[in-house]
C-alpha cells in the first residue's frame, strides 16, 4: 500500500496538540500507519519523577499494539522546532521489536512541505531483535 506521507505528516502535527509536557515544554506528535492503512498518533507524556516520560513515538506504538496491531509501515514525527526531530534510541530500539528495519519508513516532519524518510536500518544499524536470542 503507498504510503501518503503528507497525511501522515499532518497527523503527527495534530498528535502534538494532546502532548502533556509541563516540565520541558517540548511537544512531539507521532502518527504511525499499520499494514492496514489505519493511523494511531501518539504524543509525548512527562512525569514529575521524569523518567517515566513516554516518547510520543512508544505512546503511539503502544497505543497500536494494545489493540491488536502488530505490523506497521512507517512513522511521521513532528516537534515545535524549525528542524527535523529525529527518535530517541529508546525508541529505535522499540521500532524494532515490531517493524521490518529494511522497509519500515522514519518520516521526519519539519513541516508539512519538508520532510526527511529512512528506513529503520538506516537510523539504527545493527539495532537488537529477536533474531539475535535465536543464536544461542
Ligand atoms: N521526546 C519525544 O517525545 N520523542 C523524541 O523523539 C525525542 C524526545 C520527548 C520526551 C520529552 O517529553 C521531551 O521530548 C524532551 O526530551
Amino acid at each position: 500500500m503507498e504510503i501518503d506521507r503528507t497525511l501522515l505528516a499532518r497527523e503527527a502535527v495534530l498528535a502534538k496538540e494532546h502532548a502533556y509536557v509541563p516540565y520541558s515544554h517540548f511537544r512531539v506528535g507521532a502518527a504511525l500507519l499499520t499494514a492496514g492503512g489505519v493511523i494511531y498518533r501518539g504524543c509525548n507524556i512527562e512525569n514529575a519523577a521524569y523518567s517515566p516520560t513516554n516518547c510520543a513515538e512508544r505512546t503511539a506504538i503502544f497505543k497500536a499494539v494494545s489493540e491488536g496491531e502488530r505490523s506497521f509501515t512507517a512513522i511521521a514525527i513532528a516537534g515545535d522546532t524549525h528542524d527535523y526531530l529525529y527518535p530517541c534510541g529508546v525508541c529505535r530500539q522499540v521500532l524494532m521489536e515490531f517493524c521490518d528495519p529494511k522497509t519500515f519508513e522514519i518520516i521526519l516532519v519539519k513541516s508539512e512541505q519538508e520532510l526527511r524518510s529512512f528506513t529503520l536500518e538506516a537510523l539504527y544499524p545493527g539495532g537488537f531483535s529477536a533474531e539475535e536470542l535465536r543464536k544461542i
